[in-house]
């Protein structure tokens, strides 16, 4: 039995327009097929690792409303934990606007409502019970990432840091953290550094290992990802497909990561794993609605 992941994150419903082309500010284009579905970083990675056979707590918080309603609904289903999860009074539970193109490439607007309100006061110190490893992004109040990664390192819990979407973060937060997860542009803004060619790949890799950081894992896209700690320095390349939606790719990854980490794989092991999954999750439409279940990578 694997250890049990604690995800700490946002939820949101996603409502998402196909288009050939984005629009330009001021423009309006008409796009294609319209999708509702489950979404939010938190809730996405929370998802993805359950459906890959991870013991899941989810804490998040949502809206007095329908998609607040449907969203503990659906989390339920997932066989998520949501002991912890709170209902905001008078406050709407998060929504996002994606707009896809036909490269799979995506925009995204989010209106956090509810996610804001989940403040470190709400994090009782029985949700850090029984957990291993802790899983975070960057879509609630810094204060409450910050609240939630000290707590994780004085239990020492294991924490992996999914830094999206990028914002500068305060050095007590990067020291002391066990992985970093940064794409290529959330790379550039934390260390100054664009990943964008080998010897630069390993600067930034550096940049975070001396703020702290026990192990960093870049995210490169269709390149694949780039591992580096103390003792390993190493590039998995991805597998190759042709994208539909890139939508939570990214979440999908570090669900599937943290699970295969907490079942005890190495970091490159864990790496081709959350590759797979990734991979299969870009081939659908949607952020939930594409996470694969763990018979489909097997
Ligand atoms: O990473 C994709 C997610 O970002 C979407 O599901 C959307 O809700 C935003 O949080």
């Amino acid at each position: 039995m694997s250890q049990k992941i604690l995800v700490i994150g946002s939820s949101n419903t996603d409502m998402v327009v196909k288009t050939v082309d984005f629009p330009l500010p001021g423009q309006t284009v008409l796009g294609g097929k319209f999708l509702m579905n489950p979404g939010g970083k938190g809730a996405n990675q929370a998802v993805a690792a359950s459906r890959l056979g991870a013991n899941v707590r989810f804490v998040t918080r949502v809206g007095d409303d329908i998609f607040g309603q449907q969203a503990l609904e659906g989390f339920r289903k997932e066989n998520l934990d949501i002991e912890f999860t709170g209902i905001a009074k008078e406050i709407a539970s998060g929504v996002a606007l994606i707009t896809v193109a036909e490269s799979g490439e995506n925009q995204i607007v989010v209106a956090s409502g509810a996610n804001m309100d989940l403040k470190p006061e709400n994090l009782s110190d029985t949700i850090f019970q029984d957990t291993a490893f802790a899983l975070l992004q960057l879509e609630i109040p810094i204060e409450t990432v910050q609240y939630a990664i000290q707590k994780c390192k004085d239990l020492d819990i294991k924490v992996i840091l999914n830094p999206a979407p990028a914002t500068k973060l305060d050095e007590s937060i990067l020291n002391g953290l066990y992985l970093i997860t940064p794409n290529e542009t959330e790379t550039e803004i934390l260390t100054g550094i664009r990943p964008d060619s080998p010897a630069n790949l390993l600067e930034a890799g550096h940049t975070f290992l001396k703020r702290g950081v026990q192990n960093v894992l870049i995210t490169l896209g269709k390149e694949g990802v780039f591992f580096m700690n103390h003792n390993l320095t190493e590039t998995i390349p991805a597998q190759v497909v042709q994208a539909v939606d890139t939508t939570a790719a990214g979440d999908v990854f570090n669900g599937a990561l943290i699970t295969a980490l907490a079942n005890g794989k190495d970091f490159i092991e864990a790496c081709h794993f959350a590759n797979k999954a990734a991979a299969l999750a870009v081939t659908r439409m949607g952020a939930q609605s594409s996470a694969p279940y763990i018979h489909e990578l097997n």
